[in-house]
C-alpha cells in the first residue's frame, strides 16, 4: 500500500495509491459518484462506480462533508480536473461519518465573515484558506532563510515587558505574579538592541501586541513581527536589508507556492517585479507626491491609510520613505544630524493599498539625548535603566526595522483583509475562537 498526499499525485500516475483525509464534496449521479477528497496539500477529484466497486460505493454513498476518510484507489491524468489527476476509487474506509443531523458549519457557498470568523477553527479547512496559511509559512521560511543568509542570527525577545516600546496609548496591562505589573510587548526592537550589542548583527521573530481601538483591514491586536538589529549599521544599510528582505520573501512564495497563488487566483504579474532597487522617496518628496493628487498633507503630518495608498500606487513595487518629523516618530530614532526635525526613520509602503508593512530607524546612541527623549515622552526613567546601559557601555551607531508577518502576507495574497492570514486572529472585538 502506496500512501501518498495529494500533492504528490502527478508522480503516481497509473498507479493504485492511498489517501488519507476528509470528504470535501460529494456529486451523485446514478450509478457514479464524483467524490472532492481533500488531505491539506490539496484536494483531488474522485470517481466510483456501482458496477465495478459496490462497496466503496455504497460507504462513499450519502457520505456527509468532512467526514474522515482512507481512500485508496488509481491516480490518473483527466486536464479537467482540478489539480490535473483524479482518483478511480476502488476502497473507502470511513473513519469518523459526520451525522446528518449536524453538518459541517461551512458549506460550499458564501457565508457571512462573522459567521466564518465564528468558526475559524473550521474555516481554515477550506482550499483558500489552508493555501493562505501555506503562503504565510512559506513567506516565514524565505524571510528567515534571507536573514542567516545575511549573517544575522536570530533570537528571542520577552513576552512580558516592564515598559512602553511603542507609545503608551496601544499597551496591553497585564496583571503579573503578586501584583506586580508587566505590559504584553509592542515589539522586540529594545531587546534586540541589546542583543546587537552582544551578537552584532541579530532579529527577533515572535507575537506582538498593539492595544488598537482601530478597526480597519490592516489592524490586529496580536500580529507577527520580524525585527532585525544590527550594531555598526546605519540608516541606509538598514533600508537595503528591508529591501532584500521583502524581494527575498515574494521571490520565495512566487517560486515554491504557485500552486497556492492560483488557488487564491492571484495576480502574480504585480509580484514578478518585486525586486531591488525599489523606488526611494523623503518624507517631504512623499507630501509632495501627495499634493500633486490632490492630498492636502503638510510638512508634520502623519500618513494615515488613504495617504499611504496615494503614495504606493504611484509605484510598482514597494516604495521607501525616509526621514519623517522627529515630531511624529518614536523616542528612540536618531535626528537626522544636517537637520534634527527629521528622524533617521524608514517606513516600506507596499503597493495595491497594503499600506506599511516595514517601519525602521537608525537608533540614538547618545545617552544625553536619549534620557532627553525619555522624558519628552514622558516614559518612567527607571524601567529603562537596562537600556540606558546600551549607551553607557560601548554605544555605536545601529539600526533596525520590524516587518509585520500579516500585512506582507496580506499584499503578496492579495486578500481584502489581514485577518485572513493568521490562523486565529484577535482583533478588538474578537479573541474567540
Ligand atoms: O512601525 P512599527 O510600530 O515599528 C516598531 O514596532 C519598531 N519597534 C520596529 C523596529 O524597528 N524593530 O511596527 C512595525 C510593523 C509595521 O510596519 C506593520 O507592518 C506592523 O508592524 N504592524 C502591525 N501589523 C498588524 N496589526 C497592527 N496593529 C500593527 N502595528 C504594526
Ligand atoms: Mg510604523
Amino acid at each position: 500500500m502506496t500512501v501518498i498526499t495529494i500533492e504528490q499525485a502527478g508522480k503516481y500516475d497509473g498507479q493504485e495509491v492511498t489517501l488519507k483525509g476528509w470528504l470535501y464534496n460529494l456529486r451523485e449521479s446514478g450509478k457514479l459518484l464524483f467524490p472532492i477528497f481533500r488531505d491539506g496539500t490539496g484536494i483531488i477529484q474522485g470517481v466510483c462506480s456501482l458496477k465495478e466497486n459496490p462497496e466503496a460505493f455504497e460507504s462513499l454513498k450519502g457520505l456527509t462533508q468532512e467526514s474522515s476518510v482512507i481512500v485508496t484507489g488509481n491516480i490518473r491524468a483527466e486536464k479537467r480536473a482540478p489539480g490535473g489527476y483524479e482518483i478511480g476509487v476502488t476502497k473507502i474506509q470511513v473513519l469518523q461519518k459526520v451525522p446528518e443531523s449536524t453538518p459541517f458549519p461551512i458549506q460550499l457557498k458564501e457565508h457571512g465573515v462573522d459567521f466564518l470568523l465564528d468558526n475559524r477553527h473550521l474555516w481554515i479547512r477550506t482550499p483558500r484558506q489552508a493555501a493562505i496559511l501555506r503562503i504565510r509559512a512559506e513567506a516565514i521560511r524565505a524571510a528567515r532563510e534571507f536573514m542567516d543568509s545575511q549573517g544575522y542570527t536570530i533570537t528571542d525577545a520577552p513576552m512580558f515587558t516592564p515598559a512602553a516600546c511603542e507609545g503608551t496609548s496601544t499597551l496591553f496591562e497585564v496583571n503579573y505574579i503578586d501584583d506586580q505589573k508587566a505590559y504584553l510587548t509592542q515589539s522586540g526592537q529594545l531587546y534586540g538592541e541589546a542583543l546587537a550589542m552582544a551578537l552584532g548583527k541579530i532579529y527577533t521573530f515572535g507575537p506582538t501586541f498593539r492595544a488598537e481601538k482601530s478597526k480597519t483591514r490592516r489592524h490586529l491586536t496580536e500580529f507577527w513581527m520580524l525585527e532585525p538589529e544590527a550594531a555598526y549599521v546605519e540608516l541606509d544599510e538598514a533600508m537595503a536589508v528591508g529591501e532584500g528582505l521583502v524581494s527575498a520573501i515574494v521571490q520565495g512564495v512566487l517560486k515554491n507556492k504557485p500552486r497556492e497563488l492560483e488557488t487564491l487566483k492571484r495576480d502574480t504579474k504585480k509580484l514578478e517585479g518585486v525586486k531591488p532597487p525599489f523606488p526611494c522617496i523623503s518624507y517631504e518628496e512623499a507630501v509632495a507626491v501627495l499634493n500633486k493628487n490632490g492630498n492636502p498633507a503638510k510638512f508634520g503630518d502623519d500618513f494615515g491609510g488613504d495617504e499611504e495608498t496615494i503614495i504606493s500606487s504611484s509605484f510598482d513595487r514597494p516604495v521607501l520613505v525616509h526621514r519623517y518629523p522627529t515630531s511624529l516618530k518614536a523616542f528612540y530614532m536618531q535626528p537626522d544630524p544636517q537637520r534634527p526635525e527629521l528622524a533617521l526613520a524608514f517606513d516600506m509602503l507596499a503597493p495595491e493599498g497594503y499600506g506599511e508593512i516595514i517601519g525602521g530607524s537608525q537608533r540614538i546612541h547618545d545617552y544625553d539625548l536619549l534620557v532627553k527623549r525619555l522624558h519628552e515622552h514622558n516614559l518612567p526613567e527607571e524601567a529603562f535603566q537596562w537600556y540606558l546601559d546600551l549607551r553607557r557601555f560601548g554605544s555605536v551607531p545601529h539600526s533596525g526595522f520590524g516587518l509585520g508577518l500579516e500585512r506582507t502576507v496580506a499584499w503578496i495574497c492579495g486578500t481584502e483583509h489581514i485577518r485572513e492570514v493568521i490562523p486565529f486572529p484577535r482583533m478588538i472585538y474578537r479573541v474567540y475562537p
